[in-house]
């Protein structure tokens, strides 16, 4: 089967690496992939975001599937589009997607199917939600923009004054568009935060093996959110217990919720979840795998996953066995200087093959913002190069990585050295 990848970062290429293990698997494809990409995949300059092209290349191409990767697409509906026009696609539907693509609506699915999740309240009105934050009087205060925001739809306000100017940048200056129309002012949570995806196909929910992301900037857990820093997976934090505790209060509770809303969810289903004093509580629900979380999560899993997407498409995912290695993850994100702000593209990477890898046994860069020019890999996005290493325990996966992530250099590097050791 030929197959159209939908994205062009590190999660993407975890896929496609992943795909090209299946003996099923035929040609590669991706749209708009990166450098790195292109050595497993044929890339095509369609924008992730641009559903009438992408329809028309998986057309042109005549593929078997579409794995639409990144949010928006799945939230603009992509996958619709593709049905619509008679091309299978793996990924929720747009009245899906809108789980992660308005916090207003997973909010109020969550409170009225008794989902555990921070109590909230939603306003449209900037005098109003002030109003609240001013006689609640506790921070930080939790502000969420409604829509998607690159991630960058949460603001923690230490006091009323930053509590104004945030409200102010989303409902007013609307520095996310629409996103910040409405915004949702929620409980102040605290714990360890773990992610876990999920295959479900409407109906049954597959739990893949969990972990950790590292969503700050700099090490101790300081400076400003980004994408993720880096990831390991399992995560130490989440055991057997809590794994059974969520099936039966969060995921399967969700997946039935959304059937029950006629909006069965079809794809991968993220729980970023907070394993509060109270106990787990949902943060946030994404509509697709999470990028850094499948650069150490994918690697683990043994069985096919065209088996798998093929069960989740027909239905069937109760009788898809799903499974996974009983070893460690590790990922490194290598960041360009300056990033989640300003930085420098087009700087030459040291230290990688023609391939775009290391040569290091149990080591794999999943590229994220690479280009590849005149046989050489340069910068092209913020998060570079997600260095991966696969281990018997966690301690060792981390040092084959930081070992890996010492024989790669461009200028103004940046990346976390506590991955997997922050708290
Ligand atoms: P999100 O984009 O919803 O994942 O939020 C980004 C980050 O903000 C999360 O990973 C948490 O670290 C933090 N966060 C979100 N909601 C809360 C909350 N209610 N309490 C504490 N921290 C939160
Ligand atoms: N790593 C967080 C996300 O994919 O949203």
């Amino acid at each position: 089967m030929d197959i159209l990848v939908v994205g062009g970062g590190g999660r993407e290429h975890a896929i496609i690496r992943k795909l090209k293990e299946s003996p099923r698997c035929g040609a590669l494809h991706c749209a708009p992939g990166n450098g790195g990409i292109a050595c497993d995949a044929q890339c095509h300059d369609v924008a992730a975001t641009d559903i009438e092209g992408m329809v028309a290349l998986a057309r042109q191409l005549r593929v078997g599937l579409v794995f639409v990767a990144p949010d928006d697409p799945l939230v603009a509906g992509m996958v619709d589009a593709l049905e619509a026009a008679g091309i299978p696609a793996f990924g929720p539907r747009k009245n899906a997607a809108i789980l992660e693509g308005s916090k207003v609506f997973s909010k109020h699915l969550m409170r009225q199917y008794g989902i555990p999740t921070a109590e909230y309240e939603v306003f449209d009105q900037p005098e109003k939600a002030l109003a609240c934050i001013k006689a609640k009087n506790r921070y930080p205060a939790v502000i969420k923009a409604d829509g998607l925001a690159l991630g960058k739809g949460v603001l923690l306000c230490d006091n009323y004054e930053e509590a104004c100017q945030a409200v102010k940048s989303l409902m007013e200056d609307k520095v996310f568009g629409a996103s910040g129309s409405r915004v949702v002012v929620e409980e102040f949570l605290t714990g360890p935060e773990v992610s876990v995806l999920a295959f479900t196909d409407g109906r049954t929910v597959k739990p893949m093996v969990s972990s950790q992301d590292h969503k700050r900037a700099f090490d101790g857990n300081a400076g400003p959110n980004t994408g993720g820093m880096g990831t390991v997976s399992p995560n130490p934090f989440y055991g057997e217990r809590e794994a059974a505790w969520c099936m039966q209060h969060i995921f399967q509770p969700t997946v039935d919720a959304m059937a029950k809303e006629g909006r069965p969810f079809q794809g991968c289903l993220y729980f970023g979840l907070m394993l509060t004093p109270e106990g787990p509580r949902v943060i946030e629900y994404n509509c697709r795998f999470g990028d850094p979380e499948t650069q150490v999560v994918l690697p683990r899993l043994k069985t096919d996953l065209l088996d798998i997407l093929e069960a989740i498409r027909e239905e069937r995912l109760d009788r898809q066995p799903v499974e996974w290695r009983d070893e460690a993850c590790a990922c490194v994100v290598m960041a360009s200087g300056g990033y989640p702000g300003a930085y420098q593209k087009g700087l030459p990477i040291e230290g990688l093959d023609d391939g775009g890898q290391t040569g290091r046994d149990g080591i794999t860069v999943f590229h994220a913002g690479t280009q590849k020019e005149e046989g050489r890999f340069l910068t092209s996005g913020g998060r570079v190069l997600g260095v991966t290493a696969t281990a018997a325990t966690l301690e060792k996966a981390l040092d084959a990585a930081y070992d890996a992530v010492g024989d790669i250099r461009f200028e103004n590097a940046h990346y976390r050295r506590d991955i997997g050791r922050a708290e």
